[in-house]
């Protein structure tokens, strides 16, 4: 299975900025040569701009965030339906900065991966320790709960979501994960999926945290990491793509 490299902008971006960081990204990715399947997670308000942008072109679309609810009266939310609207193959969900900053708990993460999936996108399932809850021992515990959490909701759909590991420590901090700490992490999130599911070899286990050009390659090359998602390394186009090649 091909790497998948996806781009988390986070909020970032302008009607500028975005159609000439997507321009030089499919300027890039022309011509022939193996490539890791690509994604870009971007702001709400950009959907409609980047589905005309990246029309026909390698790059899947996604979003950051998908409400746990169908439709109705829940202000500000965005539902997996109009996500849907806009051609988004994914949707991050459960991110650590929506559980730090909004409060997400493990079930509600989990409610919004089934609506994911539901309407056909495929959720991207953050999990991952904070450096507290690693300098007390508990990240298998932690990452372990967090994924239980979906498996038990998505049940017979697991072989269907894509799982990121994100140590909290490591975003945005230029502290990546050595391999090898990444790797026996994946190794726990893959037997748990191998519990959950007949094939656990369909669902990709995606490193994020500081992942960028100069150590993408060695990261990719674990054997349970089978893409990155990545936040600062994928607004600026040669380095999202270095990072793509590196997995390629
Ligand atoms: P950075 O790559 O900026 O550390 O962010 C990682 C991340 O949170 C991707 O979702």
């Amino acid at each position: 299975m091909k790497k998948l490299i996806a781009g988390n902008w986070k909020m970032n971006g302008s009607l500028a900025t975005n159609a000439a960081l997507v321009n030089a990204m499919l300027e890039g990715l022309e011509g022939p040569g193996a490539i890791s399947e690509l994604a870009l997670c971007v702001p709400s308000p950009y959907l409609a701009q980047m589905q005309s942008l990246l029309a026909g072109s390698h790059i899947a679309l996604g979003a950051q965030d998908v409400s746990a609810h169908e439709q109705g009266a829940f202000t500000g939310e965005v539902s997996a339906g109009m996500l849907r609207d806009f051609a988004c193959r994914y949707a991050i969900v459960g991110h650590s900065e929506r559980r730090q900053y909004h409060g997400e708990t493990d079930v509600a993460v989990a409610s919004k991966a089934q609506r994911a999936l539901a309407a056909g996108i495929t959720p991207i399932v953050c999990v991952g320790e904070t450096l507290e809850e690693r300098e007390a021992g508990q990240t298998e515990a932690v990452v372990k709960r967090q994924l239980a959490a979906v498996i038990h909701a998505v049940a017979h759909c697991t072989s269907e979501i894509v799982v990121a590991y994100e140590p909290v420590w490591a975003i945005g901090t230029g502290k990546t994960a050595f391999p090898e700490q990444a790797q026996q992490v994946h190794a726990v999130l893959r037997a748990q999926i191998a519990a959950a599911t007949a094939h656990p070899e369909r669902v990709r286990i995606l490193y994020g945290g500081s992942m960028n050009a100069t150590n993408a390659a060695s990261l990719l090359a674990q054997p349970d990491i089978d893409g990155g998602l990545i936040g600062g390394a994928s607004l600026k186009a040669a380095d999202f793509l270095a990072i793509a090649a590196s997995g390629a």
